[in-house]
C-alpha cells in the first residue's frame, strides 16, 4: 500500500476522528456507556473573561477556560499601580463561584515558579501538582491547583 502522511483539513480531521472515537468508546464501553464517555469527550469547552473595573476603567482581568469539571485560569493581572489592595484576590473569588455555578470542582493554572504570582497562588490554597522541566523557553513550569 501506497502511503502519503500529509496535512488535512479541520473539517476532514474533525469528522475522523469524532467517528474514530465514537466508535471505539462504543467497543469498549458498549452502547450506552459508550455513548456517556463520547459526550463527555466531545463537551465544548466555555470561556469566561472576567474583569475589574474602577471610574469605568479596567484594573484587573482574568480568564477562565471551563471544561469537564475544572477550570483553568489563564491570563490574568491586575494593573501595576493597583496590586496589593485586594483585587487579585477579589478576581480569584470570582472566578471561582462561576467555576462553581458551572459544575466544577477544582482550579488550575499554569505559572513560571519563581514568578511573584507562584507565592500570590499559594497564598490562596493552591498547590504545586506537577513541574514540568524545561518547558517554556528553557524554563520550567509548574501546575497549580485548588479545590473549590
Ligand atoms: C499576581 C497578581 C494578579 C496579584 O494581584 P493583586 O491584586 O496584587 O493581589 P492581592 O492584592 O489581592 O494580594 C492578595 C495576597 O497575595 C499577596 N501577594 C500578592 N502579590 C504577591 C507577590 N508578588 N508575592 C507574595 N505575595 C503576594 C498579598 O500580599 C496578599 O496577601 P495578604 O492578604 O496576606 O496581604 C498581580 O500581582 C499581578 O498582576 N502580577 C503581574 C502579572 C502576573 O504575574 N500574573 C500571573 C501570571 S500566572
Amino acid at each position: 500500500m501506497a502511503l502519503s502522511i500529509l496535512k488535512i483539513s479541520k473539517k476532514g480531521y474533525n469528522k475522523f476522528v469524532d467517528d474514530q472515537i465514537r466508535n471505539s468508546l462504543i467497543d469498549d464501553f458498549g452502547k450506552k456507556h459508550g455513548m456517556d464517555h463520547y459526550k463527555t469527550y466531545t463537551f465544548k469547552e466555555k470561556k469566561v473573561l472576567l474583569g475589574a473595573k474602577s471610574g469605568g476603567k479596567i484594573i484587573g482581568a482574568l480568564s477562565l477556560t471551563i471544561n469537564r469539571g475544572s477550570a483553568r485560569i489563564g491570563s490574568f493581572a491586575v494593573s501595576k499601580k493597583m496590586r496589593g489592595k485586594g483585587i487579585g484576590v477579589a478576581l480569584l473569588g470570582e472566578a471561582r463561584k462561576m467555576a462553581r455555578m458551572n459544575g466544577c470542582e477544582k482550579l488550575w493554572l499554569w505559572t513560571l515558579p519563581n514568578m511573584p504570582a507562584y507565592k500570590f497562588y499559594k497564598k490562596q490554597g493552591f498547590i504545586e501538582e506537577a513541574r514540568l522541566k524545561r518547558q517554556w523557553g528553557g524554563k520550567d513550569l509548574c501546575v497549580m491547583s485548588r479545590f473549590i
